[in-house]
């Protein structure tokens, strides 16, 4: 049996479930811890040769640090994304990174298009309205999106589903990527084109690149300013893919006719947790949550209970396959984040 010492970071009542089902397969001593990982909580792992970080961790160079020097060798990161992590630090410091490359595009992909819907037939303020017996249909109209333009920013795996998803409702499928998928361009009829083109003909535009220096805010004001008038904008990618003062500005200006977001730029120490007894301090956030026409969720396009079974099992499968000094599919080099250059 190949145990390892593991503490995970940032858990909830869901992941203790879902890694305490999977660990019966590997047996590794796993300690749950509920704060976040960061430069301030590193101690906590002092002893621990894996640690366990999730999307809003902040594993800085200071946080790398001081695992480093309490013992740890590897970090085991329970999501795709890896733009929390200071892969240059932990490279020189000989720390290991792995992550889940792949858990279920689906999850995302159908998240993805729950915010296309409820935004376009309005069921978040249906749902109000009919609950205070309001059952007017003023200011609740849609519009069908058979024949609409869907412009996907990214067609990597959870793009591509994306797409079978909006073809499904007769959408055109316009894309843009560094790398396009040629299978994917003749399976669903997606035409690659560039960012231009695609702002300019899109009625909905959905990210799902990754973050990345080359990818932060890469849609801006001067990008908004390109899109058509009343377009609708979803991003479950991560948040700084988005200006989200520039996107408060096209609202007001009705530039943009709705917005979708699971993810947003300052989300770390907010999402996740439940804040309805405080003030809420970001005032960008809580400008967003004034819109009729703003639906945010809380990162929560992963959370499916099939996503957090592989979630599990991929970070428990990583962690074994390091105690056992095998190769490594699932590790994360610094390399990997130039790699997104264009
Ligand atoms: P993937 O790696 O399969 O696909 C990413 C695609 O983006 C690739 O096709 C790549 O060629 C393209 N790309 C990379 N940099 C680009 C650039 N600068 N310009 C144009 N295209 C570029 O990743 P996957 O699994 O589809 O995930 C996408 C992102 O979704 C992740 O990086 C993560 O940040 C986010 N995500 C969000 C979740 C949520 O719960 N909201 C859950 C899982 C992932």
């Amino acid at each position: 049996m190949h145990k390892m010492k593991l503490a995970i970071f940032d858990t909830h009542a869901y992941d203790r479930e879902a890694l305490t089902a999977a660990n019966a397969r590997y047996a590794h001593d796993i300690t749950y811890l509920e704060p976040r990982l960061t430069r301030e909580t590193a101690s906590l792992a002092s002893g621990f040769p894996a640690v366990c970080s999730f999307v809003n961790d902040r594993v800085d160079a200071q946080a790398l640090a001081t695992l480093h020097s309490g013992g740890t060798r590897l970090i085991a990161l329970r999501s795709a994304g890896y733009n929390h992590v200071d892969l240059d630090q932990a490279c020189g410091l000989g720390l290991v990174v792995v992550r889940v490359p792949e858990y279920s595009p689906h999850a995302v992909a159908e998240h993805t298009a729950a915010l296309v819907l409820a935004l376009n037939r309005k069921i978040h303020r249906a749902y109000n309205r009919v609950r205070e017996a309001n059952f007017s249909l003023e200011g609740l109209v849609g519009f069908d999106l058979f024949g609409k333009t869907c412009g996907i920013v990214g067609t990597g795996k959870i793009g591509a589903v994306v797409a079978r998803i909006m073809q499904g409702f007769g959408c055109r499928l316009l894309a843009f990527d560094l790398n396009p998928n040629e299978s994917l361009a003749t399976e669903v009829s997606v035409r690659y084109t560039d960012l231009s083109e695609l702002y300019r003909e899109a009625d909905i535009i959905s990210l799902h690149v990754p973050l990345a220096p080359t990818t932060h805010h890469l849609i801006d004001a001067a990008a908004l300013a390109q899109m058509k008038p009343g377009v609708m904008l979803i991003n479950t990618g991560r948040g700084a893919l988005l200006d989200s003062r520039a996107l408060i500005d096209a609202l007001k200006r009705g530039q943009v006719g709705a917005a979708g977001l699971d993810v947003y730029e300052e989300e770390e120490g907010v999402f996740f947790r439940n804040l309805s007894d405080q003030v809420l301090q970001d005032d960008v956030l809580a400008r967003l949550l004034t819109f009729p026409n703003v639906l945010i969720t809380s990162h929560q396009a992963f959370l499916t209970r099939e996503a957090l079974a592989n979630i599990a099992d991929t970070t428990l499968a990583n962690v074994s396959a390091f105690e056992r000094g095998e190769h490594l599919l699932n590790e994360v080099r610094a390399e990997q984040v130039l790699a997104t250059v264009p």
